[in-house]
């Protein structure tokens, strides 16, 4: 029986609608930004294998940390205990984070950091008596994962119709988004803050936190935003002494250009979510870096004000090892600077895409270059499957958000495969003309 055979009998995918998709590849080794399917061919990862790899596959500094810690503590619980990879890790965080970013709580994914966040966050107005404090703020169009309460501030993405009457309460602000050439950045801007400034007016002493993806929204369509206009949301939320929670599992570690996106966006979150590339892409292991003063909520002399909180893989010592060699291959490998040159071809090339008919809104952060196809961004847009199949036809992995293409390969894509990817991506858009030009 074929892998995909075996496959087809038992295995249930995500984010698939299992009765129409086509059957999945079989994948059998990867190296650098290359994926090797069992048949030989070889396809180029533009989405970093869901956003989380950075140095490239099976890089072998990372796969080396592995294998020692492997052989020397594999797991051990992390309640009562500790251990080297963690609280190095902690200590390696907090350094490259401002203060008073200074206590690292671990679990497993992005959708856990958020979930750990958004109950912090809540728990600490409890833990100092404040019990009116129900309800969370979130960008329109945000998305933060696939628990209860990630869905619940996520829910205007538009993925969650079935469980709508079971989430949190939560509130939803206008995203201003930008691109390249955009004239009316300013006016989008202003209609967004008054239409905060309405929510807090209305709801600010019911509020227990506002999370947001900063700079960029991801599954969101990659919808950009100025840092001026991040500040001035976390600026009014702030001013209210609503704690700022910053989604980085997707823009954290050089994705965006630096190291994390709130150094450029030039503010200092209460509470932080890291997961996806923490670990390089080799293990699925999340951190939610809290401030101090949200840490010291939480002490107390009995258990009524702890964080009951946690998970059986939490601080995971293969997760850690792999989080810090990841970590010390930015410095090695320069990976900030070649993001930089990630960066400045994507432009080079934007001015070819952007001049094909029907591209709208190209845009560029860190290493992700994006744009839209025919108008405002929708991930049902039906031209997502056509697209996905037409590139993986030509062995390139993208994944378009519905009419929204976006190249996001890891730090260490060659520039001939990068040439390559710009040259068959371009060669696609003209071909498409037909299907989005009318939209
Ligand atoms: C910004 C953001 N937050 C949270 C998540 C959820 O992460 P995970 O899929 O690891 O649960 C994602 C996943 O794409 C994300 O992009």
């Amino acid at each position: 029986m074929s892998l995909t055979e075996l496959d087809q009998r038992h295995v249930w995918h995500p984010f698939t609608q299992e009765g129409t998709a086509p059957p999945p590849l079989p994948m059998v080794r990867a190296k650098g930004a290359s994926l090797f399917l069992e048949d030989g061919r070889e396809i180029l990862d533009l989405a970093s294998s869901w956003w989380v790899n950075v140095h490239g596959h099976c890089h072998p500094a990372i796969a080396d940390a592995l294998a020692a810690q492997a052989h020397t503590l594999e797991h051990v619980i992390f309640a009562g205990f500790t251990h080297a990879p963690a609280a190095r890790l902690a200590e390696a965080l907090t350094s490259a984070l401002p203060r008073p970013l200074d206590r690292v709580f671990y679990s497993d994914n992005g959708s856990t950091a958020v979930e750990a966040a958004l109950k912090m966050a809540f728990q600490s107005w409890r833990n100092r008596g404040v019990l009116d404090r129900t309800l969370f703020l979130s960008f329109e169009g945000g998305y933060h994962g696939d628990t209860f309460g990630a869905m619940s501030v996520g829910r205007s993405s538009g993925f969650y119709a079935p469980f709508e009457d079971v989430l949190l309460k939560a509130r939803h602000t206008p995203f201003a988004e930008t691109w390249l050439n955009d004239g009316e950045v300013e006016d989008r801007e202003a209609a967004a803050l008054a239409t905060l400034d309405f929510i807090l007016d209305r709801d600010g002493a019911h509020l227990a936190g506002f999370i947001a993806e900063p700079l960029v929204q991801g599954a969101a369509g990659m919808r950009m935003c100025r840092p001026e206009f991040l500040r001035a949301v976390c600026a009014r939320v702030s001013a209210l002494g609503i704690p700022v929670i910053f989604d980085e599992v997707m823009t954290g570690f050089g994705r965006t250009g630096t190291l994390f996106a709130l150094e450029q966006a030039g503010v200092v979150p209460d509470i932080l979510c890291l997961s996806k590339g923490l670990t390089g892409g080799f293990l699925p292991l999340a951190a939610t870096v809290a401030s101090s003063a949200i840490y010291e909520t939480f002490l107390g002399q009995d258990f009524s004000t702890a964080f009951a909180h946690g998970h059986s893989y939490t601080a995971n010592p293969l997760g850690c090892a792999a989080a810090l060699a990841s970590l010390a291959l930015f410095e090695s490998e320069r990976t900030l600077e070649r993001i930089a040159h990630i960066r400045r071809a994507n432009l080079r090339w934007l001015d070819e895409a952007a001049a094909v008919p029907g591209v709208t809104k190209p845009r560029v952060l860190g290493s992700i270059v994006a744009l839209n196809l025919g108008g405002e961004g929708d991930y049902h847009s039906a031209l997502g499957p056509v697209l996905k199949a037409r590139f993986l036809e030509m062995n390139l992995l993208v994944r378009p958000l519905g009419n929204v293409v976006y190249l996001m390969p890891p730090a260490c894509i060659p520039p001939e495969a990068l040439a390559r990817a710009h040259a068959v991506t371009l060669q696609i858009l003209r071909e498409n003309i037909p299907l989005y030009a009318h939209r």
